[in-house]
C-alpha cells in the first residue's frame, strides 16, 4: 500500500544530504560530497525496497525491478543553491510506488535518480548520456564555471560505477516534478498534467578587452569588457522585443568578470546566455541576433568575442497514452483541481522521449518559487502528486 509517512519521510531524510540556508534550502550539486552521499542513501533503500541499484558511468542511479518495468524518477542533484523538492521528489515519490507495488504484487516499477539534470556541466547531462543525445566522451570535456572538467568530477563515482543500463527494458517514463512556477498556487489547483516542454538552448561567451588600470586610463581609450556586457544586454533586451512572446525567456545568470577587482578596468567578462521557447524556429532566430549583437558591440567597444558550444534540447510533446493516464489519475484524486499545461523548466523526460513513451506530472510550487532554499510545498499536494502518480502507474491506492 503507497504509504505518504513513509514518503514524507524519506523525502525529509533526503533533505538532509546538502541541507544549507534557512529553512529547507539544498546545495548538493552534481558529483559533490553530497550529492554522492545522498545516492548511496538512495541506493540504499532501492534494496531495501527490493530493486537493484545500479550506477552508469556518469552516476545515474538505476533501481531495477525484474523484466520489463515502468520507469519513474527524476533527479537528485540540486543547483548550487536550490530547493529541497526539484527532482527529489520525483526521485522519493518513484520510490514509494516502486516499493508499494511490489508489496502488493503490483505491476513490475523501476527507479530512477538521474545525475546533473541541473546542469552543472551541460544542460540535464546524466540523461542526455544515457538517452545518447550527448556520448560519454563529449560530455568528459565540459568544463563547469571553475574549469573543472564533467571527467574529473565524476571520478569521485569510484568502483560505484557499473556497465551501461540497457533502456529496453522499460515500456515507459513519468516524472513527478514541482511546478516551479505560479501557475497552480494561483488558481488554487494541485495537479498539473504536461503537454510539451519548452526547448533551450545554452552558450558561454567571453568578451576580451583590455585590463587597465582603473584611475589613470582615461574612459575614450578604454576596452572594457564589462560595459561590453552591459551594452549587450540591453541591445538584445531592444532587438528581441519584435521576435518573442510573453513565454520566452532569456537569462544572463552566471557572469565572470576578470580579474574582478575594485581599481582594475576590467579585461575579460566570461557570461552564461540561455533562452528558452517552445518554438525551435523562434530559438534559432534568437541564437542569431545574440550573435550578431555581441558581434556589433565588440566590435564598436575594441572588444573580441569567443563563444563555447551551443548546448541545447528542443521541445518535445508528452506520449498521449502516457499522459492520458495521469489525466485520469487527477480527475479521480483532484476532481476539479488539476489542468493540462507546458512545461517551461526542463526535465530529463526531453532526453528520455528519445527512447521511449514519456509522460509528467507537477504539483504547486508555494508562490511559484523554485531554484531557491524558498521552494516548497504543502504536504497534502506532494501526497495528491504521489496518489496520482501511483494510480497512473497502476499500482494499488488504499493508503496505510
Ligand atoms: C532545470 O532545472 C531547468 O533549468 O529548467
Ligand atoms: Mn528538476
Ligand atoms: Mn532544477
Amino acid at each position: 500500500m503507497i504509504s505518504p509517512d513513509r514518503f514524507l519521510a524519506d523525502l525529509e531524510r533526503l533533505r538532509h544530504f546538502g541541507a544549507a540556508g534557512v529553512g529547507k534550502g539544498v546545495v548538493r550539486p552534481a558529483y559533490t560530497a553530497p550529492d554522492v552521499e545522498a545516492r548511496d542513501w538512495l541506493a540504499a533503500r532501492m534494496t531495501e525496497a527490493g530493486l537493484a541499484p545500479r550506477f552508469d558511468a556518469m552516476g545515474n542511479l538505476f533501481g531495477l525491478a525484474d523484466g520489463p518495468s515502468l520507469l519513474l524518477g527524476s533527479h537528485s542533484d540540486s543547483q548550487p543553491t536550490g530547493g529541497w523538492l526539484d527532482g527529489a521528489l520525483g526521485v522519493i515519490a518513484a520510490l514509494e510506488v516502486a516499493r508499494a507495488s511490489r508489496e502488493a504484487g503490483g505491476p513490475a516499477i523501476s527507479v530512477v535518480s538521474f545525475e546533473d539534470e541541473e546542469g552543472r556541466f551541460g544542460v540535464t547531462t546524466g540523461s542526455a548520456v544515457w538517452s545518447g543525445g550527448l556520448s560519454l566522451a563529449e560530455a568528459d570535456v565540459l568544463t563547469d564555471h571553475d574549469g573543472v572538467s564533467l571527467a574529473q568530477a565524476r571520478a569521485i563515482l569510484g568502483d560505484r560505477v557499473g556497465p551501461d543500463i540497457d533502456p529496453a527494458q522499460f515500456t515507459g517514463f513519468v516524472e513527478m516534478h514541482i511546478e516551479q512556477g505560479p501557475t497552480l498556487d494561483t488558481v488554487g489547483e494541485q495537479i498539473g498534467v504536461v503537454t510539451e516542454i519548452v526547448g533551450i538552448r545554452d552558450r558561454v561567451i567571453t568578451l576580451t578587452g583590455q585590463q587597465n588600470h582603473a584611475g589613470t586610463t582615461p574612459m575614450a581609450l578604454r576596452r572594457d569588457a564589462f560595459q561590453g556586457l552591459a551594452a549587450f544586454n540591453a541591445r538584445l533586451n531592444e532587438r528581441f522585443r519584435n521576435v518573442v512572446t510573453p513565454q520566452t525567456v532569456w537569462t544572463i545568470g552566471h557572469v565572470s568578470v576578470g580579474p574582478n577587482a575594485s581599481s582594475i578596468v576590467p579585461g575579460e567578462v566570461r557570461f552564461s546566455m540561455q533562452w528558452r521557447d517552445g518554438d525551435p524556429d523562434r530559438l534559432g532566430r534568437m541564437e542569431e541576433i545574440i550573435e550578431s549583437t555581441v558581434q556589433e558591440i565588440a566590435s564598436e567597444m575594441g572588444l573580441t568575442v569567443a563563444f563555447g558550444p551551443l548546448l541545447g534540447l528542443e521541445p518535445v510533446k508528452m506520449d498521449a497514452d502516457l499522459r492520458a493516464r495521469l489525466e485520469q489519475a487527477a480527475d479521480m484524486i483532484a476532481p476539479g483541481a488539476w489542468r493540462t499545461m507546458p512545461s517551461g523548466a526542463l526535465h530529463d523526460a526531453t532526453n528520455l522521449s528519445r527512447l521511449m513513451p514519456v509522460a509528467m506530472l507537477f504539483v504547486p510550487s508555494i508562490g511559484g518559487i523554485s531554484h531557491a532554499f524558498e521552494e516548497d510545498t504543502d504536504e497534502q499536494d506532494l501526497v495528491a502528486g504521489l496518489r496520482v502518480l501511483a494510480h497512473a502507474a497502476g499500482v494499488d491506492q488504499a493508503l496505510t
